[in-house]
Parts: structure tokens; C-alpha cells; sequence
């Protein structure tokens, strides 16, 4: 991991290869510019006299100082108009940055604040630049001819210790990103929920948590029948994944559940072959509950989490579950299996009963990559909220809007309940196409009894897809989406309601 520090700024004497100056549109002569050092303007004039660089949103420049000034060259980057800059363009334009630098084979750059200080604006840069330097190369023979980014400064107009906190709180964050990307982004066969589980422990020992791993036989005799029936299919077997983070003695906890299908194949309810190598990612919810509790214990935030993580691969074979079958789930109810390729759901029920059952907490969430119909209904850059408390519902998505993930919530009218009525079972786990993120989300409500509630579906954003918008920090591949939003709210918590 590369070293993202921020330093006040001391433009005239900053050794480093290469610079990167953020220009709003129409601000080419820097006048209006508080940002800036004007002793940079000596090595920028003339190119900008030129105006052939307007500062468009993305665009850049690259000017060499030749020997001129400290810095090698110096790269312009168009952050738009600067009335419309906002801290998730911030975190784009930075992410921009990196991937300029990476082209250039700058193993060390330096990045002037973009616009007016504020806290918003340097987590959104940290961010923006930790998360953009990600790659997966795990399974790649190393490039001789690549320069790996090794540090990057920030450079402020400031020198309070303020702003070195928010960039290392959000260095913190970005890591566990990355950590969640770097479990979703293996293959299926070198990730069977086995491998998950281990991580959990690895986890556990390392930030000092309570793990707990339940294997299939004690998950037959506690009665997660859900778990129990996806798992049978595979010779892989099921596990339940529990991690404890305690950081405010016997408070009630956040209770986290994340699905973690290591290849959702449909089962007997087989997907088509086209993209099917996609389901890897089916496992995002989990990974991002993993890395949730290593985020929060990393920044030994003052609050109890308690992350579960049920995990099976649904595959077909003679010993999978059926259409048809009955299954009985953790809380007694029993639910008739139409489609086993609607697995999220049976083994997420089990979790969330099971969760709430032995930890009381104080409030729930889930994050799934639950169904294509969230994708229907809200496209691949927008994650589906549906739940029972319009409070915490609405505190997630007050946290989106400041992230810059962008989460929208779906109804769960009373009526919704009667697509997945059941001629012989208490319920089914399909309620038919129409609005079918919110039958799924349906179902879960089945098992969270009263608890406050709320189920993110991230079918469209856990991965880049067809469809997903070009953001820079998101490299192709697994996101960590509603990390970022769930690690400020649980941060918030730290602070007494106002
Ligand atoms: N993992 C899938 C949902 C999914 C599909 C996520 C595409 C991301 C992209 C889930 O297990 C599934 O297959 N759901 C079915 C439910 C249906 C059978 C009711 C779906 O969405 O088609
Ligand atoms: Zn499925
Ligand atoms: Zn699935």
C-alpha cells in the first residue's frame, strides 16, 4: 500500500516529479484561485496564456518545468465549474490524478488541494487516491516495465493536525476497501466459504475480536435449515461466519449480515452460461461485512458490531436443494423453495433470525447482491434500500449522500407481502417479476421481527458491470460499495444525538 501523506503546502520548495494542479473552468489565470501558491504560477504562465486548457471536468495537461522549478512536470487537471464541485468530484478527480500518474511512471507525486479546506475535501481526496491506486494482480505475472505509485502528499494550506487525522482515518477506511475488494475479486475455486471463514479468524486474531465459524452439523441441529439447504449442493461446504468488535463495553450492538454465495451457479434452477463467471462477486455482501469489522476495529471506533456472514456455494448436483422443496429456516417458518436460484434470500433469513435472536442489537443491516431486479429498477450505480424504520433508512442514505455512494429506497408496502404467500409452505422465496428487489426484501422482513431493519441491495454496484458509470477510483472489478456509508455510520455513533 502505497503512502498517502498531507503536508502544508511549501509549493516553491517541494521536491517531486510531478505536480497536480486541480483548475476549475475558467480559472486558467489563477485569479480567482485561493488555493494556489503564486510562486507555481511562474513555472504555468505562459502554457496557460494558451487557453487551450479550460479545466474541464477530466481533462488534463501535462507542463514541464524543464529544470525550472522543483518539480519535474506539472500536470493541470479540469475539475469543472467550481460552483458545482462536489467532495464525491473531489474524490473522482483524484482518483483521475492516479490513474495520470500511473501512465506517466511517477513512483511519487504531490497533489494540491483542490478547492477551498475542509474535512469533507481532504477524506474525499485520501480517499479518492487510496482507492484509485488498487489493483488486483494477485494471479498476474508482475509487469517488469510497471512503476508501483509509492507516495503521494497531499499538499494543504494548512498545519493543523486536524487534517492529518481525516486523511488517516480515511487511509484506514480506504484500506479496508481494498481489503474487501481483494477477497470479492478471487476466483471461485480458490474461495469456498472455508477460505472466508479463515479470513474471519486471520481477522479476529490479528484486531483482537471474538470469531466464531458454525459448521454445517451444528447448523443442522440450531435449525438454519435456510443455510443448511443452498449448502447441500456443493462439496464445498456452508459456514457461518461470526466476528465480534466490541469498543463500547455491553451497549447494545449494530448487528451486520452479508451474503457470501462463492459462485451462485442458480443451482437446480441453473443461470444461463452468459456471464456466469460474474457470480463470482456474489460474495461481495460478506466480503464488505468482513471488512467492515476490520475497518471499525482498525479505528477502534467507540461502538459494538457484531458482522455476520453466511457463506455456501450454490451449485447444482444430486444432493442440491429442489424446486418444491419446504424448508423449514431458523425461526420456525417454513418457506416452499420455486427457484433455487433465489439462494440470497434463504440463507440471509437464517442470519438476520439467528443475529437477532442471540444479539438483541439495536439496530440491523444487510448488504446483498440480492437480485437482478434492483439493477432493473435502479440501474448499476444506485444500490436499492428497503426496510421497516424510515429513521435508519433515511441516516443510511443521509451517509450515502456524503460518500458519494449512491443509494435510493425502494417501499415495502403491506401488499407486497402477498406475491410471496405460499399454497403449501408459510411462504415462497420468488415473489414473481414485478418489483422484484422489493418481494426479496419482503421475504427478509419475515425474519427481523421488530428489530429496526435495513437491507442494501447491491446487485448493480458490489462490481463494475455493464452499466456502470466510469468513476476512477473503482478499478474493474469487485467495488467494496456501502463500506465507506456504513463506516460513517457506525463513526457517528461516537457522538452523543445532537
Ligand atoms: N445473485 C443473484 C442476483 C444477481 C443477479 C446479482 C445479477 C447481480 C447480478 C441472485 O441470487 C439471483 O439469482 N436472484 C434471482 C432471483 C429470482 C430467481 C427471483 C434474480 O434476480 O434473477
Ligand atoms: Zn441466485
Ligand atoms: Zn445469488
Amino acid at each position: 500500500m502505497a503512502q498517502i501523506k498531507v503536508e502544508k503546502a511549501k509549493i516553491d520548495q517541494k521536491q517531486t516529479s510531478l505536480l497536480i494542479i486541480g483548475v476549475f473552468e475558467n480559472e486558467q489565470n489563477f485569479s480567482q484561485s485561493k488555493e494556489l501558491d503564486p510562486s507555481v504560477l511562474t513555472y504555468i504562465k505562459e502554457t496557460l496564456d494558451d487557453k487551450d486548457f479550460r479545466g474541464n471536468f477530466g481533462s488534463s495537461m501535462i507542463v514541464y518545468t524543464l529544470g525550472k522549478g522543483p518539480m519535474k512536470k506539472i500536470l493541470l487537471l479540469g475539475l469543472g465549474k467550481r460552483k458545482q464541485f462536489t467532495d464525491e468530484m473531489a474524490r473522482i478527480a483524484a482518483g483521475k490524478a492516479v490513474l495520470r500518474a500511473k501512465e506517466l511512471g511517477t513512483k511519487e507525486f504531490s497533489i494540491l488541494q483542490f478547492s477551498n479546506l475542509d474535512e469533507g475535501l481532504v477524506e474525499a481526496m485520501t480517499e479518492g487516491i487510496a482507492l484509485a491506486l488498487y489493483s488486483f494482480d494477485k494471479y498476474k505475472a508482475p509487469d517488469p516495465e510497471s512503476v508501483k505509485v509509492e507516495e503521494v502528499t497531499i499538499l494543504i494550506n494548512s498545519d493543523s493536525p486536524r487534517f492529518q487525522m481525516i486523511a488517516e482515518k480515511a487511509g484506514h477506511v480506504a484500506e479496508a476497501v481494498n481489503f474487501a475488494r481483494d477477497l470479492g475479486n478471487l476466483p471461485p475455486n480458490d474461495c469456498p466459504p472455508a477460505h472466508l471463514a479463515s479470513v474471519a479468524l486471520s481477522l479476529a486474531s490479528e484486531y483482537g475480536m471474538k470469531a466464531r465459524v458454525v459448521e454445517r452439523y451444528e447448523m443442522e441441529t440450531m435449525g438454519l435449515g435456510g443455510i443448511v439447504a443452498v449448502g447441500k449442493g456443493s462439496n464445498n461446504p456452508p459456514k457461518l461466519i461470526i466476528l465480534e468488535y466490541n469498543g463500547a463495553g455491553d451497549a447494545k450492538p449494530y448487528l451486520l449480515v452479508g451474503k457470501a454465495v462463492t459462485f451462485d451457479t442458480g443451482g437446480i434452477s441453473l443461470k444461463p452460461g452468459d456471464k456466469m463467471d460474474e457470480m463470482k462477486f456474489d460474495k461481495c455482501g460478506g466480503c464488505n461485512v468482513l471488512a467492515l469489522l476490520r475497518a471499525v476495529a482498525s479505528m477502534k471506533l467507540a461502538v459494538n458490531v457484531v458482522g455476520i456472514v453466511p457463506s455456501v456455494e450454490n451449485m447444482p448436483s444430486s444432493t442440491a436443494y429442489r424446486p418444491g422443496d419446504i424448508v423449514k429456516m431458523y425461526n420456525g417458518k417454513t418457506v416452499e423453495v420455486l427457484n433455487t436460484d433465489a439462494e440470497g434470500r434463504m440463507i440471509l433469513a437464517d442470519a438476520l433470525a439467528y443475529g437477532i435472536a442471540t444479539y438483541s442489537p439495536k439496530a440491523v443491516i444487510d448488504m446483498a447482491t440480492l437480485t437482478g431486479a434492483a439493477i432493473i429498477a435502479l440501474g448499476a450505480n444506485v444500490a436499492a434500500l428497503v426496510g421497516n424504520n424510515k429513521q435508519l433508512t433515511d441516516r443510511v442514505r443521509r451517509m450515502a449522500e456524503k460518500t458519494g455512494e449512491r443509494m435510493w429506497d425502494l417501499p415495502l408496502y403491506d401488499e407486497f407481502h402477498e406475491q410471496i404467500k405460499s399454497t403449501h409452505a408459510d411462504i415462497k422465496n420468488i415473489g414473481g417479476r414485478p418489483g422484484g428487489a422489493i418481494t426479496a426484501a419482503a421475504f427478509l422482513s419475515n425474519f427481523v421481527g421488530s428489530a429496526p431493519w435495513v437491507h442494501m441491495d447491491i446487485a448493480g454496484t458490489a462490481w463494475t458491470q455493464d452499466g456502470t458509470y466510469e468513476r476512477s477510483y473503482n478499478p474493474k472489478g469487485a467495488t467494496g460499495f456501502g463500506i465507506r456509508t456504513l463506516v460513517k455510520l457506525l463513526s457517528e455513533e461516537e457522538k452523543p444525538p445532537a
